[in-house]
């Protein structure tokens, strides 16, 4: 395609657009992605004037194969991008007016470019959104799957970073797939929002064509119709809650990931990445890099930036549309390129860790974890529950002294802490018990994390939406 010497606006115009301007307007490198949503909009849009004859159907063919030719010449490269053209709508008007003729100039009769334009983003992110999901699911499937695997394993649940209670990984594990879950659950109602065709509100006010917009919405999928036209060509809100949900989505990602990285430090030595997901280091030959849950972590800025930068544009924007807006794709693109990149490494990067479960375990067994365990036993001996843990409080600053752990004590010492203790505490003190007996919902019992595994798997397998 050659430049255009006009342009498709040029009527009131008696200069010609600075060069510098056409860089600095042009937003074809950004939206040209645009490009398949942008045709399939236009063609029903094309359908629905000449349903009601405000073009004759043979100019609605003419347009739509040409439409159709246009598409093909971009999906195989043969389509020339030019920042005087400005963006992806021109683009393809101005190619179907070199492709079919005059008639071109018909394609938008009833439309602008502010109600188009809307409409591609949101034909966009339904998609992107309803991929996010599926891949979500997947990620979700992979850490169901390490739970099962590793049932037995136990490890300690921390608060505050200080090993306080044991718990089984497969319950750690689950819970990241709540909160992946959660996102899912973000993600889809999302879609109510987005799913709302502008088209009709043509710039601004709507417009003097009798249009079928329900005839539209139907070709196009969309199970609502904008209820105010100055809003239509406005609104992003569906961006910012895109966003928002996206950075809850990549804090999960960033937590799992720092976990991840602190495990597999010698100082825990819990887990051990693949080598395969895993980087060296160009100085120390001995190193192994957890980078890739490290740039999961970092990359999570990227979406929070996107959401700040769309809050930001937002705020304060008269209404209707204003040119600002045409900055809100950049945003939109890159958090979405960033969340699906870091979907797909972090559930490949999953089934491949390896878990050192007798460090895991060791750990748990230190530490005086078993210390509200033997409160709840003398509380179980009648003793109230206040009273209970300062005696045993008593016990830990003792057996620290004595470099010992609880379940270490002989009868007689723990005699000294209370007349209570029988030679029953030392089934209490142990790991498999202080599991076991936390039956309470959502507690660690193994009984109850295989129910939560199982509730999951039919979810995921579609069966249940409980
Ligand atoms: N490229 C523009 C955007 O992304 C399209 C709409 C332009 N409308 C206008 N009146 N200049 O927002």
């Amino acid at each position: 395609m050659t430049q255009p010497n006009g342009k498709l606006w040029s009527g009131r115009f008696s200069q010609k657009t600075d060069i510098s301007v056409e860089a600095f307007t042009s937003s074809i490198d950004t939206d040209k992605r645009l490009y398949a949503f942008d045709i399939e909009g236009s063609i029903a849009h094309c359908k629905m004037l000449a349903k009601v004859s405000i073009i004759s159907e043979d100019d609605a063919f003419q347009l739509i194969e040409g439409l159709g030719r246009i598409k093909r010449a971009i999906e195989h490269k043969e389509f020339e991008f030019h920042d005087s053209l400005e963006d992806i709508h021109m683009h393809i008007e101005y190619a179907l007016l070199r492709d079919v003729g005059k008639t071109a100039l018909k394609l938008h009769t009833a439309r602008s470019r502010n109600d188009q334009v809307a409409l591609d983003v949101r034909m966009y992110l339904r998609d992107a959104v309803q991929f996010i999901i599926e891949r979500l699911v997947e990620m979700q499937r992979a850490l169901v799957a390490l739970a099962k695997q590793h049932i037995d394993v136990v490890l300690p649940g921390y608060t505050h970073m200080q090993r306080a209670q044991p718990v089984l990984l497969a319950h750690h594990l689950m819970a990241y797939y709540e909160m992946f879950q959660r996102d899912t659950e973000r993600f889809e109602d999302s879609l109510k929002r987005i799913n709302v065709m502008p088209l009709g509100s043509a710039a601004l006010a709507g417009t003097t064509y009798p249009i079928d917009q329900k005839y539209t919405a139907e070709l196009l999928g969309f199970p609502k119709i904008a209820s105010n036209s100055l809003d239509a060509v406005s609104d992003r809100d569906f961006i910012v809650e895109f966003l928002a949900a996206a950075s809850l989505c990549m804090i999960h990602f960033s937590r799992l990931s720092e976990e991840l990285v602190l495990w597999s430090a010698a100082e825990f030595g819990f887990i051990e990445i693949a080598d395969a997901f895993a980087t060296g280091s160009s100085i120390m030959p001995q190193k192994k890099n957890p980078d890739v849950p490290e740039l999961i972590r970092g990359k999570t800025g990227r979406v929070f930036g996107s959401l700040m930068g769309m809050l930001t544009l937002l705020k304060g924007l008269p209404l209707s549309y204003n040119r600002d807006l045409q900055e809100d794709k950049e945003l939109l693109f890159n958090a979405v390129d960033t969340l699906n990149a870091v979907v797909e490494v972090c559930t490949q990067l999953l089934p491949g860790i390896k878990i050192n479960s007798a460090t895991m375990r060791r750990a748990a067994s230190a530490g005086f974890l078993d210390a509200t365990d033997m409160a709840d036993y003398l509380v179980g001996k009648g003793m109230a529950f206040r009273d209970a843990h300062h005696c045993v409080g008593n016990a830990v600053s003792y057996a620290l002294q004595h470099k010992k752990e609880l379940h270490e004590l002989t009868l007689e010492e723990l005699h000294g802490f209370s007349d209570l203790i029988e030679k029953d505490i030392y089934n209490i003190l142990s790991l498999t018990q202080m599991i076991e007996r936390r039956t309470s919902y959502g507690g660690t019992a193994t009984r109850n994390v295989m129910t939560a595994i199982k509730v999951a798997e039919k979810k995921l397998a579609g069966e249940s939406k409980e």
